[in-house]
């Protein structure tokens, strides 16, 4: 009559995959308990670690909107209470929205006797995404629930591809004691991309695909930048360059904003390595007095 469901934090966009590319960590995540009741609707209960910043109403919540969609989706009016344990900073750019949102919906289809199959369940996440951030976009929420190197090769319709990624590449995540809203940093951006940039944005998403299916350690590196949207939004962290600059030196494959940010994100070879460049990025901050928090997961 309850489960305890755990979805892993996400770096969307992997520099030059805007809204298309993502992949999962091991951790950060967040953990959702759903307990069924007799009386019908979608409560939450408690939502832990938030500092009491997200909104406690169901249809409100990213976790409860994805709740209340699926059920509505496989007609049922089963009561369900929701307790949520945020494990992952907001406004991170480390889909903690998409999280919850994952969470809560694998976590209902398990109660439910799993109605839909795992894939099926993208459209009620992405539904909690448009509440979170007014653009239901799934580059978080696709590798949250499926795992591993995630490509939206379409929105509509919906059509997800999972990549395999060389064994032992680590990713090194530093989030910066700064907040990056993701609605605001999605407005920054412009409309309009020139042809030169689409180009070259469309070669190293092809060479970054390339690179990690051969894999070339090396293609990867080259395909890891980003023309269209980093030149915008890298403004909104402090000390962008100078920590970018210390991950290459320290022997990384490539530096990005992690999602919308301010978290950045660096792919490595190996764990040492992932290590090592995380100290060098953290010191970058820290030479402006930005402290930071340090993840390094494989992926
Ligand atoms: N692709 C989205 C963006 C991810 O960059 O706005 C947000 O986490």
């Amino acid at each position: 009559n309850s489960i305890r469901v755990f979805a892993p934090a996400t770096v969307a966009n992997v520099a030059c995959g805007f809204d298309i590319f993502g992949f999962a960590v091991d951790s950060p995540g967040d953990e959702i308990v759903l307990r069924k009741r007799d009386k019908p609707g979608v409560e939450i209960i408690d939502i832990i670690g938030d500092e009491g910043r997200l909104p406690r109403e169901a249809m409100r919540n990213t976790a409860g909107i994805a709740i209340q969609t699926f059920l509505q989706h496989i007609g049922s009016e089963q009561g369900i209470e929701v307790t949520l344990h945020k494990q992952m900073p907001l406004g991170s750019g480390l889909g903690s929205s998409a999280a919850s949102a994952v969470a809560g919906v694998f976590a209902i289809n398990e109660l439910m006797g799993r109605p839909l199959k795992t894939m099926d369940l993208l459209p009620f996440a992405m539904e909690g995404e448009r509440l979170a951030c007014g653009s239901a976009h799934a580059d978080n929420v696709a590798p949250s629930l499926l795992g591993g190197f995630v490509v939206i090769r379409s929105y509509n319709p919906l059509d997800v591809i999972r990549v395999n990624t060389p064994d032992g590449m680590h990713c090194t995540i530093v989030h910066p004691d700064i907040e990056v809203n993701t609605k605001d940093a999605r407005f920054i951006l412009k409309n309009e991309v020139s042809m030169k940039n689409t180009i070259t944005q469309m070669g190293n998403v092809a060479g970054m695909i390339a690179g990690l299916m051969k894999p070339d350690y090396d293609l990867i590196s080259r395909s890891m930048v980003d023309v269209i949207i980093e030149p915008v939004r890298s403004i909104l962290i402090p000390e962008f360059n100078e920590v970018k600059q210390a991950a290459l030196d320290s022997g990384a494959l490539g530096c990005s904003i992690s999602g919308s940010g301010p978290s950045m994100f660096a792919l490595s070879r190996d764990a040492e390595t992932a290590q090592r460049v995380g100290l060098a990025m953290q010191a970058g901050f820290l030479a402006v007095g930005i402290t930071s928090e340090l993840y390094v997961s494989e992926i």
